[in-house]
């Protein structure tokens, strides 16, 4: 829980000809919120992360996709957010998904897996949104192969979380919430 109190409370000391002080107080106002009650994120998945748990267990680890978003929506339950979590093979939904968190959702971390490395029109898709944004991968890609060095998603990031497993999606749900709160 956090405490607000809002910036419009003045108070005035006028001393008057006649020598009366008088004393006013205005626009009081405190309010009781949770913390970022009502914000919500959207957790994007390319293709082939369907395939966790089995899939190059070495790089990726043994979670599965069901795993990792049962791990995500205890965390966001913790700072209080609303999540939404999903996985696609094809670089349309994923945009299409991308769209529809306007108005929708306040944030987006994405693993744009592959497509991280390729899609224009997913970086299109986030810039067009314009909701702040977490590019975040299960492994290390800047010690991979040369061709994972290379993000279109990250010009439009306000940061990137990559090599950390799992911690990669619980780091990038702090982050947005810090990021929330901050404007708030
Ligand atoms: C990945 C890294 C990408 O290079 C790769 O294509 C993936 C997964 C990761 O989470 O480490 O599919 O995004």
């Amino acid at each position: 829980m956090s405490y607000f109190l809002h910036n419009k409370v003045r108070f005035g000391f006028i001393i008057d000809k006649n020598s009366f002080i008088r004393v006013s107080l205005s626009s009081t106002a405190i309010g009781l919120t949770g913390v970022d009650m009502g914000k919500s994120v959207l957790v994007v998945n390319g293709p082939n992360l369907n395939m966790l748990g089995t899939r190059e267990p070495e790089i990726y680890g043994k979670l599965t996709l069901a795993d990792i978003q049962a791990a995500c929506e205890e965390r966001a339950k913790v700072r209080g957010l609303e999540l939404a979590f999903m996985q696609s093979n094809h670089e349309g939904e994923l945009v299409s998904a991308i769209q529809e968190a306007l108005g929708t959702h306040d944030g987006i971390i994405i693993n744009a897996a592959a497509y991280t490395h390729t899609s224009v029109a997913i970086h299109d898709a986030l810039k067009a949104v314009g909701l702040p944004t977490v590019e975040i991968h299960i492994s290390n890609t800047h010690a991979r192969e040369e061709f994972r060095h290379h993000s279109f998603i990250a010009p439009i990031a306000k940061g990137i979380i990559c090599g950390f497993g799992i911690d990669s999606y619980l780091l990038a749900i702090d982050a947005l919430d810090n990021i929330f709160q901050q404007r708030n």
